[in-house]
């Protein structure tokens, strides 16, 4: 099977970055389903891709839009990104965007995607020594958003 084979799981797909990147992503021909709670997203910005509403921990209709849609990759952009709130509510940040991503993650698994890419941020490198940041810059969070994308990177 090639790895351009299956449907392509597009999470935060209805937000800023994740509608253009399925917009990317059916311009090169690839089959794409687009997960999101519309929590922060909005039902227009999804155009020529069907659109699951529905949260990244809700593990049973992650399995089944897998299933349903034959999905075999993830890109993955659901999350919070403010990291302001995220100092005032770090549980918010930890339950959505970790304990979140591993539900995520071990449903996607268990359903036989075997291609991620996940979102992360410049921020879990800290206040960088030298930009551009490069790929082996250290680790270094300051902040619980920057710690959230942080661990789901380990
Ligand atoms: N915008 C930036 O400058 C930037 C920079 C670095 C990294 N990122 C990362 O890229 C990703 C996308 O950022 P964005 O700017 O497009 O944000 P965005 O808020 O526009 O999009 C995030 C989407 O995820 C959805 N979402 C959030 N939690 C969810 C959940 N539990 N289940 C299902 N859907 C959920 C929201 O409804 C929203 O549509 C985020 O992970 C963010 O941390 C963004």
């Amino acid at each position: 099977m090639s790895s351009l084979d299956g449907t392509v799981l597009v999470t935060g797909g209805a937000g800023y970055i994740g509608s253009h990147t399925v917009r990317a992503l059916r311009e090169a021909g690839r089959d794409v389903v687009v997960y999101d709670s519309l929590e922060l997203g909005r039902r227009e910005a999804v155009i020529d891709a069907p659109l699951v509403i529905g949260n990244i921990a809700d593990s049973d209709l992650v399995t089944a839009t897998c299933n349903e849609h034959g999905v075999t990759q993830l890109v993955h952009f659901a999350a919070y990104k403010a990291v302001g709130e995220s100092m005032k509510s770090p549980a918010k940040y930890w339950r959505n965007n970790v304990a979140g991503s591993v539900e995520l993650y071990e449903a996607c698994l268990a359903a036989g995607v075997h291609d991620v890419v996940f979102s992360s941020s410049c921020s879990v490198n800290g206040t960088p020594a030298a930009v551009p940041v490069s790929e082996d810059a250290p680790i270094h969070p300051e902040s619980v958003y920057a710690e959230s994308k942080a661990m789901v990177e380990r």
